[in-house]
């Protein structure tokens, strides 16, 4: 068995399947090394929503990460589509951020002024109009931010693609190998020991998501920590939706292929059970009813929950460790892993290359950040 790689991947969600698809499309060696299965965590409870200017509305690198990362997303799915035949059901109908008490519209009325600067084709609507695009919507909302750029697919799809592309290109996957620790000499990582034995790398990335602490020491560095959200899926045999919706909260209504819609999530933090309470679920069908009444005939399907990976500032790490030489950071994508996974993926692999290295990209983004008060 191979054991020596340009690159090891510490976890095997979609962060570590996008960084290893760049990589080895690049012709760098790469294994994933994943203690469960590809895409097991958050990377498969998520909802998919590619919402750039829905979850982000603070101008700086964050916003120009998600909207480079959105805007990734076509050519990589039909490359993907073209070397694994995976269909990642990327569906660009836009998105509606909704408004439903009059301060919501207050709020909402300013942000899409806001994005309208930077987008112009995001922009504030009233009842009549979001009405008149997503028919089924409650009259009692208060008018909605269209979103036409931001889509949806299926992210664990979307996550076995990206490993299977880095497979197509010769990458080595490896499930069911817990690392237990870092292999060190001299304040410069070499490898990993695992429970399949011992692995060396030029270089180590950790991409473990919720549990990327176990290999980092949170002293005086940053830290992540899970944010569990439940989530339920409904069926339903008539067209009740073609957009995604969103509220300001966080709350979402996602119409995936098929008349299945995808409703979430509760925010739980510190919370590692990924057990789905009644309460989760009789507080995403109260909400979802009172938006799109006649959800209540749709079937339902299933409810689960999954651990977002949050971090202290709500930003990802990405980039050096400031004391371990050739070990790398790219994890606590928090609620945005799905949107960016395709830019993260992209500079991260040219980082780990060598080229095009954007200093000021990776400040804004590095592990002692806060410490140092960079945003
Ligand atoms: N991005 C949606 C969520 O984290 O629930």
């Amino acid at each position: 068995m191979k054991q020596h790689y340009d690159v090891l991947l510490i976890g095997g969600g979609i962060i570590s399947s996008s960084i290893a698809y760049h990589l080895s499309k690049q012709g760098a060696s790469v294994a994933i090394l994943e203690r469960n299965q590809i895409g097991c965590e958050a990377s498969s409870a998520a909802a998919g929503i590619l919402g750039a200017q829905a979850e982000i509305d603070e101008e700086g690198p964050l916003l120009d990460l998600a909207i480079k990362s959105r805007s990734m997303f076509p050519e990589l799915v039909k490359e993907l589509k073209e070397k694994t035949a995976i269909d990642v059901e990327l569906i660009q109908k836009g998105l509606l951020k909704v408004a439903v008490t009059e301060e919501d519209a207050h709020v909402l009325k300013k942000k899409a002024a806001q994005h309208h600067r930077w987008d112009e084709h995001v922009r504030w609507i009233d009842v009549k109009e979001a009405r008149l695009l997503e028919p089924g919507l409650s009259p009692d909302i208060y008018g909605a931010i269209t979103i036409p750029g931001d889509g949806q697919l299926a992210p664990a799809k979307l996550t076995q693609a990206l490993a299977h592309g880095a497979l197509y290109h010769g990458a080595d996957v490896f499930e069911y190998c817990d690392v237990h620790s870092l292999i060190m000499e001299n304040e410069t990582v070499k490898g990993v020991q695992t429970s399949k034995g011992s692995f060396y790398g030029e270089k180590v990335v950790i991409a473990a998501g919720s549990w990327a602490k176990r290999f980092i020491s949170s002293e005086h560095v940053g830290q992540v920590f899970p944010v569990k959200g439940e989530c339920i899926a409904l069926q339903s045999h008539k067209p009740l939706l073609s957009k995604t919706i969103f509220l300001d909260e966080g709350f979402y209504l996602v119409p995936k292929t098929g008349g299945r819609i995808v409703i979430g999530a509760t925010k739980l933090q510190h919370d590692f059970t990924k057990t789905v309470s009644a309460q989760g679920i009789q507080f995403l069908l109260n909400k979802a009813s009172a938006l799109l009444p006649a959800i209540k005939e749709a079937t339902f399907e299933k409810a689960w929950a999954g651990l977002r990976p949050q971090t202290n500032d709500g930003w990802p790490y990405l980039g050096e460790h400031p004391e371990i030489a050739n070990l790398h950071m790219a994890f606590g994508h928090y609620r945005n892993g799905i949107l960016l996974s395709a830019a993260t993926g992209k500079i991260m692999a040219d980082a780990l290359l060598g080229k095009k290295p954007n200093h000021s990209f990776f400040t804004s983004f590095q592990l002692t950040r806060v410490m140092e008060g960079v945003h």
